[in-house]
């Protein structure tokens, strides 16, 4: 098959707040880059975020570089590495300066500084007193710095490849990624797209489950075509259900409520946090917050006729604080509740929000794979944001890291690229008929295939696959209900096999993309819940009924996840900082 060939010195797949950074940094450094997104850039997720990116700015309490480090570890459950954990942290003042200085609108105090807002898990002094380090731009702080760096990528004229879909890496016989094949989704053009470098920017998987806080788009579609290529992803088994997502339906309602003074009541009317987090209370960490509204419910504490939820109350916050720090969840609510938070409270529930493992890499960036004596860095290949597992996210992820994340290891990305582009200034050869088994399992969609009527589509396996997500794989877990997942999730693959899509008399190409995703998506899912099947105690967002106590001697490592015979292997957590002291493991309490 002819097929159009382009070439760059770096191929950036994912055009949210990571791949939109990196880019940016090769771009002025007159590296030719080429930026693919299966949406228009600034629909990317990142444009989602609400409540803000953490900084130890110390614009509203004191704050140091080192407590934001120590209560990353702390939120991790210890499963961080802490050298990459310590990197990000140090690195996240100035990140936020160089933001505000691309344009971020940021909000201020009154003294014209940051704004900065208390967010769960934050401590000033090593678990003492509530700090307030997560900077904002009101609600929509995401919203503000997407397009801040998409209007800086402009300017410094990187290339966008706007909706195309990335279908899988191309490699060489040696194994190095040499780019990836992409699929137009307007026209259905493929194109080849060699580079030196390729950055893996694609962002989480939050469509596996049916209630989530994620956008359509977010299908794991980088996590799926490292398996493919051949790479693990690391500590699949830990995914984040964020406290408050609209009950029944999923959009967020950020945990800046709960930062401005809002909090969570139960049927009784009762402010129930005081009883699990006594300290932090409304403003612990979120699988904490999690779970004891699951518990809530469980127990019959639940609001509403169902009993199956509970409210995050606002009212007293009052309309000026409100319209201010919190306009788009006030939209939200009333669009899609009928509620004013002004005057009602908001029916929450916890929600799927956030992948917290990926495409392993170090604190460069850089992908990393395990060899016989440790692990060794894949040449030319990096991964950033949702995607990756860096991993400084550990079991459970603080709320603002991940606006943090995706700016500190996108930057991180993007120098050592052009370092790495110093010593390989030239393109490896491309093996003949490389792209031939990729194009192959696109025809397998393609319009001209007859439609068995009789077969399974597409959109209902994908909801099958949700349920058994949403069911089996949530806040609380057993051996019994992941093992029905593991059969379930391995069922659904065998079927999507033999599916079609929807409607072939009314299709557009946006049906096919559905299935391309889908078949990430289930990918994705297996590896959640084989990895989360073979994890047998509790940590950070992955919690055993059946194994309810956290167990450091046996599961303080990372779990490592490859397609090939759905192997599973471990390996050590980097205990050891860059500068400061380790900080062991404790019992986590707020
Ligand atoms: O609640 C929120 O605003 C979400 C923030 C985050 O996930 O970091």
């Amino acid at each position: 098959m002819n097929i159009v060939t382009r070439k760059f010195d770096t191929l950036v797949i994912g055009a949210g707040g990571a791949g939109l950074r990196a880019a940016l940094q090769l771009s002025e450094a007159n590296v030719k880059v080429a930026v693919v997104s299966k949406v228009f850039p600034t629909r990317s997720h990142t444009v989602a975020a609400q409540g803000g990116m953490n900084a130890a700015l110390g614009n509203v309490t004191p704050d140091s570089w080192h407590w934001h480090m120590y209560d990353t570890v702390k939120g991790s459950d210890y499963l961080g590495d802490q050298d990459a954990i310590e990197y990000m942290c140090r690195a996240a003042p100035n990140t936020v300066i160089e933001l505000e200085h691309y344009g971020v609108p940021f909000s201020r105090l009154e003294n014209g500084r940051i704004y900065q807002r208390p967010f769960g898990g934050q401590s000033q002094n090593f678990g003492g007193d509530q700090a307030a380090r997560t900077c904002a731009a009101a609600d929509r702080t995401g919203h503000a710095m997407l397009h801040s760096l998409y209007q800086q990528n402009i300017r410094a004229k990187t290339h966008f490849f706007d909706e195309f879909f990335a279908i899988d890496l191309l490699k060489n016989d040696a194994g190095d990624i040499l780019g990836a094949i992409i699929y137009d989704i307007e026209t259905s053009e493929k194109i080849i797209i060699e580079a030196k470098t390729t950055l893996i920017a694609t962002g989480g998987a939050g469509q596996l489950f049916r209630t989530n806080t994620n956008a359509s788009i977010n299908t794991g579609d980088g996590m799926a075509m490292a398996l493919r290529a051949g790479l693990p992803l690391q500590d699949m088994e830990f995914f984040q259900f964020h406290p408050t997502g609209v009950a029944g339906k999923g959009m967020l309602i950020t945990e800046g409520v709960r930062g401005e003074g809002g909090y969570l009541v139960n049927c009784d009317g009762e402010r129930f946090m005081e009883r699990y987090a006594p300290h932090a209370k409304d403003l612990a960490s979120r699988d904490v917050v999690s779970r004891a509204i699951a518990i809530e419910i469980r127990e019959g504490r639940g609001c509403g006729p169902n009993k199956d939820y509970v409210y995050l109350k606002l009212d007293h916050l009052g309309s000026d604080v409100i319209k201010k720090r919190l306009p788009g969840i006030r939209d939200t609510s009333m669009t899609f509740l009928g509620i004013d938070p002004i005057d009602e409270a908001i029916p929450v529930f916890p929600t799927a929000h956030y992948t917290m493992g990926g495409i392993p890499t170090n604190r460069f960036a850089q992908v990393v794979v395990p060899v016989a004596n440790g692990e060794e860095t894949m040449p030319g290949l990096y991964a950033a944001g949702e995607c990756a597992c860096a991993s400084v996210h550990g079991a459970n992820r603080l709320g603002g890291n991940s606006l943090l994340d995706i700016v500190v290891f996108g930057r991180a990305a993007g120098k050592h690229i052009l370092k790495y582009l110093e010593t390989n200034p030239y393109h490896k050869v491309l093996p003949e008929g490389v792209a031939e088994s990729v194009l192959k399992r696109i025809e397998r969609w393609d319009e001209k295939q007859e439609p068995d009527v009789e077969s399974i589509t597409v959109p209902q396996l994908k909801n099958e696959l949700q349920q058994v997500m949403e069911e089996n794989c949530g806040v609380f877990r057993t051996e019994e209900v992941l093992e029905e997942a593991v059969t379930t999730v391995k069922s659904i693959k065998e079927k999507l096999d033999k599916a079609r899509i929807s409607d072939y008399s009314t299709i557009f190409n946006t049906a096919r993309i559905e299935a391309f995703e889908l078949e990430n998506l289930v990918d994705i899912g297996l590896a959640t819940v084989i990895s989360a099947l073979a994890r047998k105690e509790s940590r950070g967002a992955h919690s055993r009924m059946d194994f309810e106590n956290r167990d450091d001697v046996n599961w303080m490592k990372h779990s490592l996840y490859f397609l090939e015979n759905n192997l599973l292997t471990y390996k050590p957590v980097r205990t050891k900082a860059l500068t400061v002291e380790t900080f062991p493991p404790k019992k986590r309490v707020y």
